[in-house]
């Protein structure tokens, strides 16, 4: 298994939900952490009393490119060596089959798929340099199958499912390892309305944070593709 070390991963959406505890569980074992999120100062929050020499926070909009090139060159510049991405941040609303909400779908693709795939193209790179470079796509059991006719969330993590199946293929030879990790209902700000469970059968968020600490530490010999992750009796396909 890999050790935490030196290890530096930067974490998308890191202020809250699934993104803040896979922070939390990271920093606690050990790694130097590129936190982003829309609103620095959101994370300034929630790492108070972190060790500033393990912790760097940026400002990531998904919808502005701009900020992802710059947020990874301030990782490099600040820590020299760039060893795991996590693309976690993303968006859910409601595009069904029948709906004309194509302005809801167009941001989905922005923040869901068309970000981590800028992201993905920028950290590359420095991933391929460390030699075990590792990028977790926060895709969903939505991008697995489809339940009803909401279909625009649905699309979008399908898509995140395939950018995570290229991105290994484009870094396989250098020792770059991409998982595509597809949890059901997880109980964050995204599922509070939910009424087809209770909010407290719903996968914790420290559970998935669990399961990247996994990720994380697994040889280049030893790479999950794809993990769903089921807190029901899902039907799959
Ligand atoms: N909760 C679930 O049941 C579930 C299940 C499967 C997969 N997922 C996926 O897990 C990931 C995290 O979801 P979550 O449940 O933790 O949701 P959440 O609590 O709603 O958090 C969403 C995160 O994404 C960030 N974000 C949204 N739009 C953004 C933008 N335009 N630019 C930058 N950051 C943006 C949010 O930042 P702000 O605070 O600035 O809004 C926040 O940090 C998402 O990709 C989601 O699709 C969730």
């Amino acid at each position: 298994m890999l050790a935490p070390d030196d290890r530096v991963i930067m974490i998308s959406g890191a202020n809250r939900g699934i993104g803040l505890a896979v922070a939390r569980a990271l920093y606690d074992a050990g790694y130097s952490l590129s936190l982003g999120a829309r609103n620095p100062a959101s994370l300034a929050e929630v790492t108070s009393g972190w060790m500033p020499e393990r912790l760097l926070t940026g400002h990531y909009d998904a919808e502005d490119q701009e900020t992802h090139r710059q947020w990874v060159a301030a990782t490099i510049a600040r820590f020299d060596r760039l060893d795991g991405l996590v693309n976690n941040a993303g968006i859910m609303e409601d595009v069904s089959v029948e709906d004309e909400n194509d302005e809801a779908l167009d941001r989905m693709w922005a923040v869901n798929v068309k970000a981590p795939l800028s992201m993905t193209r920028t950290a590359l790179p420095h991933l391929r340099r460390c030699g075990a470079g590792r990028i977790i796509n926060v895709s969903s059991l939505a991008g697995k199958a489809v339940y009803g006719s909401g279909i625009g969330y649905s699309m979008t993590k399908f898509a995140a499912v395939a950018l995570s199946h290229a991105t290994r293929h484009a870094g396989w030879d250098d020792g770059v390892r991409c998982t595509a990790l597809c949890p059901g209902y997880v109980s964050t700000d995204m599922t509070a309305a939910v009424e087809t469970m209770a909010y407290d059968e719903m996968i914790a968020p420290g559970d998935i944070a669990e399961v990247v600490l996994t990720l994380l530490a697994l040889s280049n010999k030893a790479s999950i593709a794809e993990l769903v992750i089921n807190c029901r009796n899902d039907v799959m396909m």
